[in-house]
């Protein structure tokens, strides 16, 4: 058989195609390639390619400024020119293409050519061999990549490792990309220094870290201590002779003058980078300051570069940890695949990566700390801990900011490489079947020490701190107190920093669950082996997005109505603080209590609500009575909190009264529609809300010394069996609280003469604020009935209260409105409230 040069055969069988690069398995499908559309399409365009580089020529020598009108109008001469290409950036070289292969050799023959004086140097073109390079694949610049694009880009993949490993290559920035971003720091640099002398733009973040992907945000730190010793220097020097002033020094009257950078507030000195950077920088456009931010921050774009960028001042500590992530990059390569596909599933989950940083997911910094925290404890571990390494740093390595030690080796080499050789496949597995079964109610994440700490042990721990403690007395950015919620996980520096600080109870539970369903899909072999038969396998399914059903616990339409309130030491009073530490395990449910009163007092007294006990796991616990009114109560008590435990359920009781009002026919109304038998009838006086937590108290837990006086023994059954304290009341609401409440607030604090606004604002003008959008509807009628249930949340120990909203009839559709209030006010009018213990 006689063989085309493309075509050799093969020797497991078949033939491949050179030109096209591909493998046939026969002599017929060879045929029909042969005579296919791409292998004649290729053939045709080699065949071109050959022609035009048989009638061209290779010119140098030309002015740098020379046309292509100008190489066309000397070379026609010799024959019809079909084309000239110019190297424009360098302006070195020109291809001339000649209509006929004459044309070319007649030009060549020609002994000189010379063009506007200059003598052009003119060679054939040289022959190269025709090779078929597919179109590289295009990515979309950003993670929206479709989910087909990917999951046929990973089906191809051999093997779970490699899917991860191309995770990376579809999502990292190009080199290109990361050359543009290059330039344009060094653009803003030069702008800058302008009008700011000496300082220094440095990006941190994802466009350094080795985490970027297409359309990750450029993070700038703009450094100004410099340019502060500068301004200092420059005062000092024009106080003793203006007229030395040097040309900096003058320059700095321009911009510098207007401020003082020693005194200027971040957020003076960021309205003038905001002008600078409107004014002065090409491209630029939507330039924002967000002052208020936990770190002021200025926010841009850019036009032509399709970026976004944001520039904050005071941020060094932020530099730093992202030269951690860099040497934690390069201790270990795994950590690279890892984070880039455990970022794509929580995206697809809809867990992480808030456009606008704020909300309750994940940010991306928190999500790469808990990766690197999970390969801190493997066995043996990938990655060592903060400590760990802080010890093989060299002693130039030493690095202190803002008070905090960020002591860690600049190279690699300095630390050992790890011992465990688990692979990526294993890893990711293993990092799902981690958190899906991780404490983080009870736990705070501590990269420092590689480990979790119980929530009580670091309170304490920081408590002792006696370096914190002096931080806390220089009230410096040390000891802002930290913010503890559903999932803890401190910063490796900044340790009083939560970076999960945002997230809610929703965001915590949905992050396990998927975690768990992500392990359990793991263990599958669909997970680890690749399908011979075309189905998806791998990481295709892992990263199915969020179906329907799921979405709705994370806040679809059929979400679950709960609000959390964190546990937050710092905002209790130093009294409740120590029975808290004293408590010692009991914290949580002592703190719960302390939560329920609270929130009962919300309800009942600052938006009149009537709020009754409901039949819930512990209504068998409750001892009736007649009341005065003659619905049925417990004794003086409403709301009970308690454990589902058997043993446990005597706990304590909160008083509930219906609206202060006095109003018969809420009165009926709500015994009627409060839990039937259970519902207290009025209280016609007020109920202080103190009173209302310890009448008829039989309790295990109480407010104050009292918990702390309880048996051992029954402290021991609370400590040993109990799950979740809870409680659950049944609620009524008459007045449409949430409509207009801005504005009556506004006359209320407009009406008030200053002696009589109420004091410290809040519970109190809330409570007249009620009162008045109460009195303009005169006949109150009831508008929704709801249960809430309330438990705190957590196997050993907790951080957060969590309250379930059940509506009941709403015919209105007004539930989500006065929820939606809600999400916002009861958090912080019970920490109002929390305040204020005694
Ligand atoms: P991001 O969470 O934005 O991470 O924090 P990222 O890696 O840049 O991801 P993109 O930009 O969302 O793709 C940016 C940087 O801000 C600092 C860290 O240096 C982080 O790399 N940061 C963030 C903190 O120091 N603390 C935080 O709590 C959050």
């Amino acid at each position: 058989m006689e063989l085309n040069s493309d075509i050799q055969p093969v020797l497991k069988g078949g033939f491949r195609c050179n030109l096209c690069e591909i493998h046939v398995p026969n002599k017929a499908s060879l045929d029909d390639h042969l005579k296919g559309r791409r292998h004649q399409k290729l053939s045709s365009v080699r065949a071109t390619r050959k022609a035009q580089a048989e009638s061209s020529l290779f010119v140098t020598g030309f002015a740098r400024e020379t046309s292509q009108l100008q190489l066309v109008d000397h070379f026609q001469q010799f024959g019809p020119v079909a084309e000239v290409i110019m190297d424009k950036d360098k302006g070195v070289y020109a291809i001339v293409e000649f209509s006929e292969t004459e044309g070319m050799q007649s030009a060549f023959s020609h002994p000189q050519h010379t063009l506007e004086g200059q003598k052009l140097c003119v060679k054939p073109r040289e022959k190269k061999e025709f090779r078929y390079i597919p179109k590289k694949k295009q990515y979309p610049r950003n993670l929206h990549l479709s989910v087909e694009h990917l999951s046929r880009e990973l089906c191809q993949a051999a093997s779970v490792n490699e899917q991860m490993q191309r995770v990376v290559e579809c999502f990292q920035l190009s080199e290109s990309e990361k050359k543009v971003r290059n330039l344009l720091v060094e653009l803003l640099q030069g702008v800058f220094t302008e009008f700011f002398p000496e300082c220094c733009v440095q990006p941190f973040g994802s466009s350094v870290n080795t985490f970027d992907i297409h359309s990750c945000d450029l993070d700038l730190f703009l450094d100004l201590e410099n340019t502060k010793s500068f301004q200092a220097r420059a005062k000092g020097s024009s106080d003793q002779a203006e007229e030395c002033q040097s040309e900096d020094i003058q320059s700095e009257d321009s911009i510098l003058s207007d401020i003082d950078l020693s005194t200027a507030s971040p957020a003076e000195v960021l309205d003038l980078v905001a002008v600078v950077l409107r004014k002065c920088v090409p491209g630029v456009h939507k330039v924002q300051v967000l002052s208020s931010a936990r770190l002021p921050v200025v926010k841009f774009s850019h036009r032509e570069l399709d970026l976004q960028g944001d520039i904050t001042i005071n941020n060094r500590l932020a530099v730093r940890n992202t030269r951690f992530l860099q040497l934690c990059s390069k201790l270990d390569a795994r950590l690279h695949p890892l984070v880039y596909s455990i970022r794509y599933w929580a995206k697809q989950k809809e867990l992480a990566g808030n456009p606008f940083g704020g909300g309750p997911l994940l940010n991306n910094y928190a999500l790469t700390l808990l990766i690197i925290f999970f390969l801190q404890n493997q066995d043996p571990p990938v990655l060592l801990s903060v400590n760990q390494l802080k010890e093989m740093a060299c002693e130039e390595e030493d690095c202190v900011i803002e008070g905090w030690d960020c002591t860690f080796p600049s190279q690699p080499i300095s630390v050992p490489p790890s011992k465990n050789t688990e692979d990526l496949c294993a890893l990711l597995a293993g990092f799902f079947s981690f958190y899906g079964q991780f404490d983080f109610a009870g736990s705070v994440i501590s990269l420092r020490e590689g480990q979790a700490l119980s929530i009580t042990g670091f309170l304490n721990k920081i408590e002792e701190d006696e370096v914190m403690e002096r931080r806390k007395k220089a009230g410096d950015r040390g000891l802002k107190t930290i913010r503890l919620g559903p999932v803890n996980v401190l910063d490796p520096f900044e340790l009083c920093h939560n970076v999960a600080g945002n997230l809610n109870e929703r965001t915590q539970k949905c992050f396990r669950r998927e975690c768990e369903e992500a392990a359990k899909y793991c263990r599958s072999l669909q997970y680890q082996r690749k399908s011979t038969k075309g189905k998806v396998w791998g990481l295709v399914r892992l990263f199915a997005p969020l179906d329907g059903r799921a979405r709705g616990l994370t806040g679809g339409t059929e979400r679950e109505l709960s609000i959390s309130i964190p546990f937050k030491a710092a905002m209790l009073p130093d009294l409740v603080c120590s029975q808290l530490r004293l408590a010692g395990g009991h914290f949580r449910q002592l703190w719960f209590e302390k939560v329920c009163h609270a929130v009962v007092r919300v309800f009942q007294d600052v938006l009149k609500c009537s709020v009754a006990p409901s039949d819930g796991p512990v209504k068998d616990m409750m001892r009736r009575e007649e009341t005065e009114h003659g619905a049925v109560t417990d004794t003086n008590a409403a709301a009970h909190v308690g454990t589902d435990n058997e043993d446990v359920k005597q706990d304590y009781i909160i008083d509930c009264t219906l609206p202060a009002r006095e109003n018969g026919k809420n009165v009926q109304e709500a015994n009627n529609n409060c839990a039937s038998d259970t519902c207290p009838s009025t209280s016609s006086k007020e109920c202080s809300p103190r009173d209302s937590v310890h009448v008829g108290l039989k309790r295990l837990l109480s407010c104050g010394d009292d918990t702390l006086g309880s048996p051992p023994s029954k402290r021991q059954m609370l400590d040993s069996g109990s799950k979740h304290p809870s409680a659950l009341w049944h609620c009524l609401l008459w007045h449409r609280v949430w409509v207009g409440r801005r504005k009556v607030r506004h006359n209320l604090l407009k009406n008030l003469r200053e002696a009589s606004k109420p004091e410290g604002g809040s519970i109190e003008l809330e409570t007249q604020v009620t009162a008045c959008i109460a009195q303009e509807h005169e006949e109150a009628q009831k508008l929704l009935e709801f249960t809430l249930e309330a438990e705190v949340l957590g196997c050993t120990e907790d951080t957060q209260t969590v309250l379930k909203f059940t509506p009941g009839e709403d015919h209105a559709g007004l539930f989500q409105d006065f929820f939606h209030f809600l999400e916002s006010f009861l958090p912080k009018m019970t920490v109002k409230l929390l305040e204020k213990l005694e």
